[in-house]
């Protein structure tokens, strides 16, 4: 019972480190939750005009998913699913902002990398590429969200399948304003500074 609870709060501790705010925050590009949005992921740092911060916000929130299922198999093999739920849950409630953080893109991308890189590989395929095509950052992360347990099933990694369903309705369940905002045909494109 010590190594998963041990590996839930690691996981989660690592997962509620809200990155977009902590960098937005120390290099002065203003409070994130004021911004378009309002939500602290990379696609709103990216609003505030400052690239940099928005791709560092990315990677940085993508890889504590990554080093949570990583630092959890390396302490306890068999615990990564563990950790990872706990990663993601953490990115989408953290404690520290009133269990409001983000919508969880690319946690997941992290999570799914370090689980089975395959399956990070067709998520973020799926992602760039219909970031490219569309420029619509909600329904690029949504699809990729819901691509990873129909990957996960095809790579025979059945063993991951209920969580990442259970990571994609959250990811969907997150994206509600934005779901809205594209019935409306209002959601913005990137590059665009449209609020919401
Ligand atoms: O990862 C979040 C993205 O899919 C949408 O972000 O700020 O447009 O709601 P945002």
């Amino acid at each position: 019972w010590g190594a998963p609870a041990g590996v839930l709060l690691l996981g989660y501790l690592l997962g509620s480190i809200p990155f977009g705010l902590i960098l937005t925050r120390a290099f002065g590009a203003g409070d994130l939750r004021q911004i378009g949005s309002g939500n602290i992921g990379a696609t709103n740092v990216l609003r505030t005009g400052r690239k940099g911060l928005a791709a560092a916000t990315l990677i940085l929130d993508a890889l504590k998913g990554f080093a949570a299922v990583a630092i959890a198999e390396r302490l306890a093999p068999g615990t990564g699913v563990l950790a990872a739920a706990a990663a993601f849950v953490g990115h989408l409630y953290p404690v520290w902002l009133r269990f409001r953080g983000g919508k969880g893109v690319a946690t997941l991308l992290g999570v799914a990398l370090a689980l089975h890189w395959p399956v990070g590989l067709v998520y973020a395929a799926v992602w760039l590429g219909l970031l490219g095509a569309l420029r619509i950052s909600s329904v690029a992360g949504m699809t990729a969200a819901v691509s990873a347990p129909v990957a996960a099933a095809l790579f025979d990694r059945f063993d991951h399948v209920p969580l990442l369903i259970a990571c994609a309705l959250l990811v969907l369940w997150k994206h509600r304003a934005n779901i809205e905002r594209l019935l409306d045909g209002t959601e913005p494109r990137v590059g665009s500074k449209a609020r919401g």
